[in-house]
């Protein structure tokens, strides 16, 4: 009875193996599925026919072998530990099987080393860090090169505060999208602060602004924006920002940090700088 259960567990372990792989082997891009599937088929109909042939279907010793395995890992209830011989304070000693969680977790770990092994150095299909690294910059390279043809992308040492009102417009549908909920609907400020007035913690004017905006104030809770938004939309927001300078909305917040003056050598670089864009 318990070899017919051992050979029926055989028969559904490899249904379990052959099926999902059968499944992957669907997929045109991996032939890896396909080869595994096959070469598990013929290891399975080898040991059966030679369990038939050789064996005379005598399965005595791979059912011994089988339960054997199976008493190490999990040992027999009946099973009483051998007494190693040493009392101490009436307490004695005995030599317990290491417990069966532990078997499972130490043979877990040599079938994931088996299953990782061949994925990552046999099979190749999944990365090195090396080369994950390289596709990683690969990508980023792509990205750049997207961000640069969609014109996301702005010469950041020469900022000045877009005043047209389609940039103006975005920069508000942004704001209204993604600031409001620290900064009010009127960006009278709530968690963050107020942005209407001349006060600012972090500098005023469109470089200091862009720059918040860009990096965050992460320790206070605002997150860095650049992975959000392009160059252009970020200079959009600080330029919507600072147009909004005195329109001090009902219920803002007092004024935060120190009063912005703009630097006059600043304000005439900004002029000459419009051409280098
Ligand atoms: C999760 C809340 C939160 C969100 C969302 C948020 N901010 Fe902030 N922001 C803050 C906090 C808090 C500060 C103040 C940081 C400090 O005290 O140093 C701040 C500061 C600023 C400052 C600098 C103010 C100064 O006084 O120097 C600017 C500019 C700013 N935010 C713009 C924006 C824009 C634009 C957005 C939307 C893209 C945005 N923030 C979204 C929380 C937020």
């Amino acid at each position: 009875m318990k070899k017919l259960q051992l050979l029926l567990r055989w028969v559904l372990l490899s249904l379990f193996v052959v099926l999902p792989a059968a499944a992957a082997g669907g997929d045109p891009s991996t032939e890896i599925a396909l080869i595994f599937t096959v070469s598990f088929m013929v290891f399975v109909i080898a040991t059966l026919m030679y369990i038939i042939g050789v064996m005379n279907t005598n399965i005595d010793p791979i059912a011994d072998l089988y339960f054997r395995i199976k008493h190490y890992v999990i040992p027999p209830p009946s099973e009483v530990a051998p007494d190693v011989g040493h009392v101490y304070d009436d307490i004695t000693e005995l030599d317990n099987r290491i417990p069966p969680w532990f078997n499972y977790l130490f043979v877990g770990t040599i079938l994931f080393a088996f299953v990782y092994m061949l994925d990552y150095h046999v099979f190749g299909v999944s990365n090195l860090p090396e080369a994950e690294y390289i596709e990683e910059v690969v990508a980023a390279n792509l990205q750049k090169k997207i961000m640069l043809a969609s014109g996301g992308t702005i010469n950041e040492n020469a900022l000045v505060a877009l005043k047209d009102d389609a940039s103006l417009k975005e920069g508000a549908e942004n704001f209204q999208k993604f600031c409001v909920s620290c900064h009010g609907p009127q960006a009278g400020g709530l968690v963050g602060p107020n942005l209407t007035d001349e006060f600012w913690i972090h500098g005023g004017g469109i470089k200091n602004v862009y720059t918040t905006i860009k990096k965050g104030v992460p320790a206070k809770g605002m997150i860095s924006w650049e992975l959000v938004f392009t160059q252009k939309q970020m200079q959009n927001l600080g330029s919507y920002v600072l147009s909004l300078q005195g329109t001090n909305p009902p219920g803002g917040k007092a004024p935060e940090g120190t009063k912005y003056v703009e630097p006059a050598v600043a304000a005439a670089a900004d002029t000459t700088a419009q051409k280098s864009l």
